[in-house]
């Protein structure tokens, strides 16, 4: 008996490793998305929406909404989510909080409520922090939002606001289109400054010592080495599996 089970414990992994080669490939296949014959139209899903008359005025004035639309008309891409807040949510911002940013920071804050890939409401519920959007603060680094759920329900937050992510007005790839109470505000430009940056940050820093090393490439910490030769152990781990399954299945 005991000489057994492990045997039985490595076939029956084996086994259910086999099934789920056998249904993912069907499963993507089913909701793989339905060409569409038109582009899609943001504008006329917000005008339909009727409460966004401010974000289609800063998605237009900041040339974001052609944007979106060439985007969204290139099949390669992977799709589009924009969270759009109501004209009550920029009602309720200090009077002269967008009229006061630049028309670069403008731009930031349009494409911070753009996600470059497709969500649907159940991804958004699953999705691993933090996401990045399609806006990025001045010294080139991303803007991004977290996202926690329960209940069925999903909040969104910015470090500066958080709130619910409501219903969508559109879900269907290659765009999902979630209500927001209030606009996304952006810690890059309206969070506290951040603290000193760390020594080793990506952007450029003149007061480090100048001499490009021989090597040329940054060394990777010890930390990075290990976790990617641990992914790559799963990899094989996976590929190792992959083929006994093609092996059980040409018996
Ligand atoms: C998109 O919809 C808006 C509002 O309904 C309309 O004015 C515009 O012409 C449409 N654009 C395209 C490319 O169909
Ligand atoms: C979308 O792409 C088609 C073909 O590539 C092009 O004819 C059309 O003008 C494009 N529409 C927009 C809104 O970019
Ligand atoms: C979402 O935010 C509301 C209000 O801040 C809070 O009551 C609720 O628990 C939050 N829900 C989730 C899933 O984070
Ligand atoms: C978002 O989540 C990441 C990772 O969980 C965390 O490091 C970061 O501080 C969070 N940012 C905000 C604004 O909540
Ligand atoms: C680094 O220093 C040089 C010369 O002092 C200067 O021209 C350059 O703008 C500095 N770059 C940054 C990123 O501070």
């Amino acid at each position: 008996m005991a000489s057994t089970s492990p045997l039985a414990a490595i076939l029956l992994v084996t086994l259910i490793q086999c099934l789920f080669f056998l249904v993912i490939p069907q499963a993507e296949a089913q909701s793989a998305p339905a060409p569409e014959s038109s582009p899609v139209n943001l504008t006329a899903i917000l005008v339909k929406g009727g409460q966004y008359t401010s974000f289609i005025r800063l998605l237009q004035s900041t040339q974001v909404m052609t944007q979106i639309e060439n985007q969204l008309n290139n099949s390669n891409g992977q799709g589009l989510t924009v969270f759009a807040p109501t004209d009550n949510a920029f009602n309720n911002l200090k009077s002269g909080t967008i009229n006061s940013l630049s028309q670069q920071d403008q731009v930031e804050l349009a494409l911070y409520h753009v996600l470059p890939k497709y969500y649907s409401f159940s991804d958004l519920q699953s999705v691993s922090n933090p996401v990045r959007t399609q806006g990025s603060s001045q010294n080139g680094g991303v803007d991004n939002l977290n996202f926690t759920s329960g209940n069925n329900q999903v909040n969104v937050t910015s470090g500066v606001v958080t709130t619910a992510v409501n219903n969508p007005l559109r879900e269907q790839s290659p765009l999902s289109v979630y209500e927001v109470d209030k606009v996304l505000l952006p810690t890059s430009l309206f969070g506290v400054p951040a603290a000193a940056p760390a020594p080793n940050a990506a952007i450029a820093s003149n007061t480090s010592t100048p001499s490009v090393s021989s090597g040329g490439e940054p060394v990777a910490s010890p930390d990075s080495k290990s976790s990617s030769s641990g992914r790559n152990v799963g990899l094989g781990l996976v590929a190792g599996i992959g083929l006994a399954c093609m092996g059980v299945l040409l018996q």
